[in-house]
């Protein structure tokens, strides 16, 4: 038998493999973890920097070509993990918290709840530890969208804990006080209301905290930019129009130095509809293309589209965000998107 490679040598072959979006080799990165060489073979663990890695599959074949190259038909066994980087000082209120991220949208009822739902759930199921928090203290709606009406989240001591539901951690201003009573909340109480969010929650350890924001641009946005590290924002519009003319206002405010709040991308919702028994057929209601002139604008990527289909708005209103149901052609979007959304934060992570 041939004699066996040590471990110098399998790093030299992987050293040869690009991450093909952070654009550095996996040794460079200190991606590969647990090396083993013996007479069963090679081993090592690929810690990818965040689970819901898109380019998994092509990372690990590229691994395989590479060794295979050097040491021929020696077996492999390649496990690939996922250690989720964070870029923040941990000095802000939720230093447990990798991750903040921001859906935002300049006009009302473009979808942001609902993309922010599914899109929280996409990311729990790739395997990060997810939370979402409804800063639409105005108008909350992650309640009905998680099926969570009339119940009451736990406490700790003096403090919140977060609901589990469709693995994320779900806090909103609706699980906290009468659906009836009506919220009429002025600039400050509300600046309050959210710091609470905050200071009286157990978030605990997160990959990634989203926050549902509500339309527009105002109190609330610059409330978050004063507590959180956020890593970035993401700009929810359809393709029409009107509403793009308000998605560029919402997108510009994260750029002024008061904010100051990187754009990692835009989502297009209801980009086109597609009927349920005919996956295959487009029809562009809205028009099209917006998504893309928007996210070309800013110079970010367009993260995602989703289309408009029957299902989305009776799921959101059962408790079961879509893109639990298997056969719903929107759940393979979601999905994409979940990975395109990870991608974004660690590419600007790794700098
Ligand atoms: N892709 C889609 N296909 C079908 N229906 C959708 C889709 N996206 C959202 N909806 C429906 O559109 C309506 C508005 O969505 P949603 O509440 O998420 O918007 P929003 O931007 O958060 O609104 P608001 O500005 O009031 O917070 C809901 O009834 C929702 O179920
Ligand atoms: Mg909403």
């Amino acid at each position: 038998m041939a004699q066996l490679p040590n471990n110098e040598q399998v790093l030299r072959a992987l050293s040869r493999v690009q991450e093909p979006d952070l654009k550095r080799d996996l040794v460079t990165l200190k991606m590969i973890e647990n090396l083993t060489v013996d007479a069963s073979g090679i081993s090592f663990t690929v810690m990818l920097t965040t689970p819901a890695c898109p380019l998994k599959d092509k990372i690990e074949a590229d691994c395989r070509a590479e060794l295979a190259a050097d040491f021929g038909d020696m077996p492999v066994v390649i496990s690939m993990s996922a250690r989720t980087l964070g870029q923040k000082t941990g000095r802000d209120l939720l230093p447990g918290v990798k991750n903040v991220v921001l859906v935002a949208s300049g006009k009302g009822g473009v979808g942001k709840s609902t993309v922010a739902a599914n899109l929280a759930v996409a990311l729990a199921r790739t395997g990060a530890s997810v939370g979402l928090m409804d800063a639409d203290i105005y108008g909350p709606s992650m309640p009905m969208m998680f099926g969570l009406q009339g119940q009451r989240p736990a406490m700790e001591g003096d403090k919140i804990v977060p609901i589990k539901k469709h693995g994320v951690h779900v806090l909103s201003i609706g699980l906290l006080i009468d659906e009836k009573q009506a919220v009429v909340w002025r600039g400050p109480m509300a600046s309050n209301a959210l710091r609470q969010f905050f200071t009286d929650v157990i978030w605990g350890e997160l990959d990634y905290l989203l926050i549902d924001l509500p339309p527009g641009t105002g109190d609330i946005h610059l409330t978050l930019a004063q507590l959180l590290e956020v890593a970035g924002a993401v700009v929810v519009t359809t393709p029409q129009q009107v509403a793009l003319a308000d998605a560029r206002k919402g997108a510009a405010m994260f750029n002024m130095t008061s904010i100051n709040i990187p754009l990692l991308g835009v989502i297009e919702n209801m980009s086109w509809f597609t009927p349920i028994p005919h996956p295959e057929e487009r029809y562009f209601i809205f028009g099209k293309g917006g998504g893309r002139a928007l996210a070309e604008e800013f110079g970010v990527p367009l993260l995602g589209q989703i289309p408009l289909v029957q299902g989305i708005a009776e799921a959101a209103d059962q408790g079961q965000p879509v893109v639990l149901h298997e056969g719903n052609p929107s759940a393979v979007y979601y999905a994409d998107l979940a990975g395109q959304v990870a991608r974004a934060i660690a590419i600007r992570n790794v700098g």
